[in-house]
């Protein structure tokens, strides 16, 4: 039988509001990488992590709510960086909280160094844990994490 902790992982990376403009976008706060060159990073990470991730961007809530639930039987983590939903969205959280999928949740900014109203996330108390402040390194240091808690259960 094939050991477990060397099974391919299948991995959802979300992708929320207004980062389709990475690379273009307030580049003293978010860099100049593009989230073509974010989810390249992160698909020859997983390569190497005997993972594959699979990406989606949408501004619209309800598509990632659905592409949360979507999730369910497909992936065995979630990768998330919710943008400004992170902040609003009960029901990005509930979703994530339904489907029960191990979840890390990443922002390029460090968001409690910014406006007050970045300091809450409704996804954080869900999530495995939360990595702010790296620029495009947050989903890779993310991507990494979450492999390895994923690895961790594998194994008991
Ligand atoms: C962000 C931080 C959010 O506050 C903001 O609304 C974003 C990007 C980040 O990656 O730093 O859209 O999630």
């Amino acid at each position: 039988m094939s050991n477990p902790n060397w099974s391919l992982l299948s991995l959802l990376v979300l992708h929320g509001p207004n980062l389709n403009l990475l690379g273009r976008r307030e580049p003293g706060i978010y860099g100049s990488v593009t989230l073509d060159e974010i989810n390249q990073l992160l698909e020859q990470d997983a390569q190497k992590l005997q993972a594959k991730v699979f990406a989606r961007q949408s501004n619209h809530e309800g598509i990632l709510v659905d592409a949360i639930h979507e999730a369910l039987g497909q992936h065995q983590g979630i990768l998330i960086n919710a943008g400004a939903y992170t902040h609003t969205s009960v029901a990005l959280r509930d979703a994530l909280a339904g489907v029960a999928i191990p979840t890390v949740e990443v922002h390029l900014s460090n968001i409690y160094q910014r406006e007050a109203f970045r300091h809450h996330s409704y996804i954080a108390p869900i999530a495995i844990g939360q990595i702010s402040g790296f620029g495009a390194e947050s989903y890779r240091l993310g991507l990494q994490a979450l492999v390895h808690h994923l690895r961790k259960l594998d194994t008991g």
